[in-house]
């Protein structure tokens, strides 16, 4: 049998959070741990948790994996016991507990429209479409797989200390995906916008950003680019 620990809190009959101990069978090394959620889930119906592709996609269930945070539906749960101990799993890290492993993202997705993660040109448009060059378009490859887990914000000490006024690295992943788009004509208005101490700036290149991401980006390497162009523009 494995062993599984699982954070649990239900907020109007649990007085605080406790971790749930329950095993699954031998069978399951070979599954990822959504599965794991699922077959736990058959037993209690009360356990709580978001997902809904199975694959990679959606980035609903962002949550932490013995340590490191992912996406329960691609971990594996061998890779993630390192084939012994028990399967940990918890909420994403630094976001309120809604249930379970259910995070409020409210306050994640406010700080993801601060950067207008839409396209701004008031130039008219072409007939058919805005065309760009082939080079122009390998500068968003790394930038627009982004799909909005959490992971790596989450797994962010600058975020942890800073969430009021730090961008956190999935948001400003997604600004460098605006800002290097050759179609976009607001570079400038939003680069003002991230012109502060925190909104940027407060990166320490920690690094766990990169670290966990499901999809193999660097924020890390776009909170680079955004500090360049700011400072370009300083001088
Ligand atoms: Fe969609 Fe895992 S269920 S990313």
């Amino acid at each position: 049998m494995i062993d599984v620990r699982i954070y649990r809190y239900q907020p109007e009959s649990d007085n605080e959070p406790f971790m749930q101990a329950c095993q699954v069978d031998e069978s399951f090394a070979g599954k990822m741990v959504l599965d794991v959620l699922e077959c736990l889930k058959d037993a209690d119906p009360t356990l709580a948790f978001r997902r809904s592709c199975r694959e990679g996609v959606c980035g609903s269930d962002g949550m932490n994996i013995n340590g490191r945070n992912g996406l329960a539906c691609v971990t594996p749960v061998a890779e993630a016991t390192g084939g012994k101990g028990p399967l940990v799993i918890r909420p994403l890290t630094g976001m309120p507990v809604i249930r379970d492993l259910v995070v409020d993202q409210k306050h994640f997705f406010a700080q993801y429209f601060r950067v207008k993660p839409w396209l701004i040109n008031d130039e008219p448009s072409a007939a058919r479409e805005r065309r760009q060059s082939p080079e122009e378009r390998t500068r968003l490859d790394g930038l627009y797989e982004c799909i909005l887990c959490g992971c790596c914000t989450s797994a962010c000490p600058s975020w942890w200390w800073n969430p009021d006024k730090y961008l956190g690295p999935a948001v400003l992943l997604q600004a460098q995906r605006f800002l290097a788009d050759s179609r976009d004509t607001a570079a400038d208005e939003r680069l003002a916008a991230l012109d502060d101490h925190f909104s940027v700036m407060r990166c320490r290149d920690i690094q766990n950003c990169t670290d966990v991401c499901p999809k193999g980006l660097n924020p890390m390497k776009a909170i680079g680019d955004i500090r360049r162009q700011l400072l370009k523009n300083a001088t």
